[in-house]
């Protein structure tokens, strides 16, 4: 079933099935970010209140823990599974008395996109805003057990959250520009982590425009509010504010859910371009959209991981009979 990554990434950019032409230019609605909130803008709902940030169990090894790296296929650089970029280990999250999600252990592939689906209510949301922490300060979350990225706990003593946010970018279901310029919005978080002097920050924000597509519709207005563009235009820049940093891996959480066929599609268009330098996780209720863009599938159903793996297997071969459910739209 685990068939190599590295080969995965690379059928998945020419994949011909996924009939998704290049990147398109795009209109719609999107959703974003996350990673600057640390910046000092206001964050999405949800971020306020305290938490008793839970101290995670220490987890050893988790690179030399990969299967492929104990392979004696190891000479071979094609025959080797890189290591987890995430990797989650006894995983338990939840809110007040309520576990949400139980004993959750996983590794996410580097260089591909994986596709989070389940049912609503299932912790689509809670999974992916704990990759980067953004749930630590919500009233009542708690977790146990550990997230490993490049094999260091996110929660160890000394993690700086902005730090961990840059590396891990988040797109929300609702756009989020800051109350700043369109172009201020782009490089926001190239200047808090001072990625760029201040010369190259316009070539920096047209280089992310032209990428998500936006160029052409903001390049006479990027001192103008964001809060004119339409609403898909605001994700695509939130989109650009996201990628302006770099980020390592790229957490979607239906980021095309209110958009329209043709936004929807240039952003899947982009992010096969996306793929392999970045990481990309998406939730999605649209099981063609997860068949369309992942290459690997993690299905959560009643608190469990119910199964993970190559997204055809999943799809036509589930080894569990919830996930032939869910993915033959009996439910969910
Ligand atoms: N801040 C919170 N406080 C208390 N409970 C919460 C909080 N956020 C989420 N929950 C609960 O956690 C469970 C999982 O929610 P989550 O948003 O992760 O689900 P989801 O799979 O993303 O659902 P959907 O597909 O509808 O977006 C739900 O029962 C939800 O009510
Ligand atoms: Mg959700």
């Amino acid at each position: 079933m685990a068939s190599d990554p590295a080969r995965r990434a690379v059928s998945i950019q020419a994949d011909p099935a996924g009939r998704l032409p290049g990147q398109a230019m795009a209109t719609s609605h999107a959703a974003t970010d996350g990673e600057f909130r640390a910046v000092g803008q206001a964050g999405p709902a949800g971020q306020t209140g305290s938490d008793g940030q839970t101290a995670a169990a220490t987890v050893s090894s988790p690179a030399a823990a990969s299967p492929a790296a104990a392979s004696p296929a190891a000479a071979s650089p094609a025959a080797v599974g890189p290591a987890p970029v995430i990797r989650a280990v006894g995983l338990t999250l939840s809110f007040g008395e309520r576990d949400i999600l139980r004993d959750i252990s996983l590794d996410i592939r580097p260089g591909v996109v994986t596709a989070l689906l389940g049912p609503t209510g299932s912790g689509k949301t809670t999974l992916l805003r704990t990759f980067n922490r953004m749930n630590d300060k919500v009233t009542g979350y708690r977790h146990a057990g550990d997230v490993l990225l490049d094999g260091d706990s996110i929660w160890q003593s000394g993690t700086d959250t902005m730090a961990l946010r840059r590396k891990v970018g988040m797109l929300f279901q609702r756009p989020n520009p800051f109350p700043m310029s369109i172009l201020d919005n782009v490089v926001s978080g190239v200047r808090a982590h001072r990625l760029a002097g201040r010369g190259q920050l316009r070539e920096i924000a047209e280089r992310r425009l032209r990428e998500v597509g936006l160029w052409d519709a903001v390049s006479g207005r990027l001192k103008d509010s964001p809060f004119r563009l339409s609403g898909g235009q605001q994700q695509l820049l939130c989109l650009a504010r996201a990628l302006a940093v770099d980020p390592e891996v790229l957490l979607l959480d239906e980021p095309t859910s209110s958009l329209d066929p043709v936004a929807t599609e240039s952003i899947e268009a982009l992010l096969r371009t996306l793929i392999p330098q970045l990481t990309v996780i998406i939730v999605t209720h649209n099981l063609a959209q997860a068949r369309r863009v992942a290459d690997r599938t993690i299905f959560l159903n009643k608190g469990r991981l119910v199964e993970h793996g190559d997204t055809q297997q999943v799809f036509e071969n589930p080894a569990e009979e919830e996930t032939a459910h869910y993915v033959s739209g009996r439910f969910g």
